[in-house]
């Protein structure tokens, strides 16, 4: 990272007002430091929703959205989806780099001995209504941590943030799973210490203590590389939330919570949830022109859920890989005709045909073909943007590690263009209009 260009300020009548730094990455768009901006010339800048911000530095995930590029340290996802698990990409979040044999065995080691949790968290999962989303107890329980695991956050400790790291994602999974056992009104199944990440997590949602679960490897596959794809996506809504959170030093459990409430929302993860919500209300391929239509008008508040993307304006590289592995899935357990799957793909194909969405550089995005996967193996929709937090867990976690290593940190706090009244005198309440 270096700077060797300046941009310079002018104003309407061509005067100098500040000279700024440009700052070259390694690769992407260099940017301009505006850090000295309000003390040189007395002007914020206006960017709501960050479209030309970059709000830190990070080496952890690049993307090209022109060019529907995702990378994690230097890495291409379509590499790391093939040949890669989880945890190894986990550990390459976390540390920089791929693990050698005996690193990775470690890590795992680490990880898979402490997916159990506090007993006395079940107490908690109790006092929530059995038809809450499964989301809400996910979002409670995780808060919750920090009374639990109070012992490691001291977020200005190096040892203390790595321990709060192997609690998060060792024990992300476990949460979930109960929160989905809860919500079926199932009994909890306890973590087993001797599988893998991605095997524990769908035996604690289908096991039942009456019978012996059996594995479909076809769906443990299917599922590794969604928890590939969903591991980490740069700043988007979610991580910057954990960041804006963190940045006021609070603890990393409170941190994740904020970071799961943000990607619930439908315009985020929940539309994974949306999506299929979506393709039943369309049912038939018939009425997809009417749906298309519903999309275009701007008087309908009704988006095409699992189309568009804030930085991808071609193909979300996540997004082709899932609907080859839905076509393999979908072969594997017998459902490859399913309607779901035919109406998406005829859905996606007239789309892609129209003037609208072709303008607009609108393409299916990463949730347009998980939840067709995820329905197949047996999740209900209300576990799809869980099953999405649970992914992106070691993103969260990984880039609060990065910041709270940064020297250049400081508390997030924005800046805003002020539109309400000036001044005005106390109005008693008798003399109110
Ligand atoms: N359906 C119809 N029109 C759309 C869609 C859509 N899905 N997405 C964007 N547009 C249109 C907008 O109306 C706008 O049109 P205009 O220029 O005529 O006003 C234009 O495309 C640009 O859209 P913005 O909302 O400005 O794009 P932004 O970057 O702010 O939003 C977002 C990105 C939120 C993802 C948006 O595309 C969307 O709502 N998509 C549907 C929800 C979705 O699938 N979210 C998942 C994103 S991926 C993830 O979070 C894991």
């Amino acid at each position: 990272m270096g700077a060797n260009k300046k941009v310079y300020l002018v104003d309407e009548s061509g005067e100098r007002m500040c000279g700024l730094d440009v700052i070259e990455g390694t690769e992407g768009p260099p940017v301009i430091d505006i850090q000295k901006l309000y003390k040189e010339t007395g002007y914020f800048t206006y960017d709501p929703g960050f479209t030309s911000t970059a709000s830190c530095v990070s080496a952890l995930t690049y993307i090209d959205g022109e060019n529907g590029i995702l990378r994690h340290g230097g890495y291409a996802i379509e590499e790391l989806a093939e040949q890669s698990t989880f945890l190894e990409v986990s550990y390459l979040l976390l540390k920089g780099e791929l693990p050698t044999l005996e690193e990775k065995r470690d890590f795992e080691d680490m990880v898979l001995q402490h997916t159990m949790l506090h007993d006395q968290l079940q107490n908690f999962f109790r006092g929530f209504r059995r038809d809450a989303h499964p989301m809400s107890l996910l979002i409670g329980a995780t808060g919750a941590l920090s009374s639990f695991y109070h012992d490691s956050i001291n977020v200005n400790d190096e040892r203390s943030r790595e321990i709060s790291t192997y609690r998060v994602l060792a024990k992300m999974p476990t949460i979930a799973a109960m929160a989905f056992k809860y919500t079926k009104g199932e009994p909890f199944t306890y973590p087993d210490n001797g599988l893998g990440y991605v095997e524990n997590f769908q035996k604690m949602c289908f096991g039942l203590p009456v019978e012996e679960y059996k594995f479909i490897p076809e769906s443990v596959k299917a599922l590794e590389q969604i928890f590939i794809l969903h591991a980490d996506h740069e700043q988007n809504a979610s991580t910057s939330t954990v960041r804006t959170a963190g940045s006021s030093e609070a603890n990393p459990f409170g941190c994740v919570a904020a970071g799961i409430s943000s990607l619930w929302g439908p315009a985020h993860g929940g539309a994974n949830e949306a999506v299929l919500k979506m393709l039943d209300e369309i049912g038939t391929s018939s009425r997809i022109k009417e749906y298309i239509e519903k999309a275009k008008d701007k008087d309908d508040n009704f988006r095409l859920m699992g189309f568009g993307h804030r930085v991808y304006k071609n193909y979300d590289p996540r997004a082709s890989i899932l609907k080859g592995t839905c076509k393999e899935v979908l072969g594997a357990l017998g459902k490859d005709k399913e309607d779901l799957f035919v109406l998406a793909q005829e859905l996606e194909r007239i789309a892609l045909e129209d003037e609208y969405f072709v303008d607009r550089k609108l393409f299916p995005n990463v949730d347009f073909y998980s939840g067709i996967i995820l329905k197949a193996m047996g999740y209900p929709t209300s576990m799809f943007t869980v099953l999405f937090a649970v992914a992106r867990c070691v993103g969260w976690i990984a880039q609060w590690n990065e910041m709270m290593r940064d020297s250049d940190r400081r508390i997030s706090r924005p800046r805003q263009l002020y539109t309400g009244e000036r001044l005005r005198s106390f109005v008693s309440i008798e003399e109110r209009k």
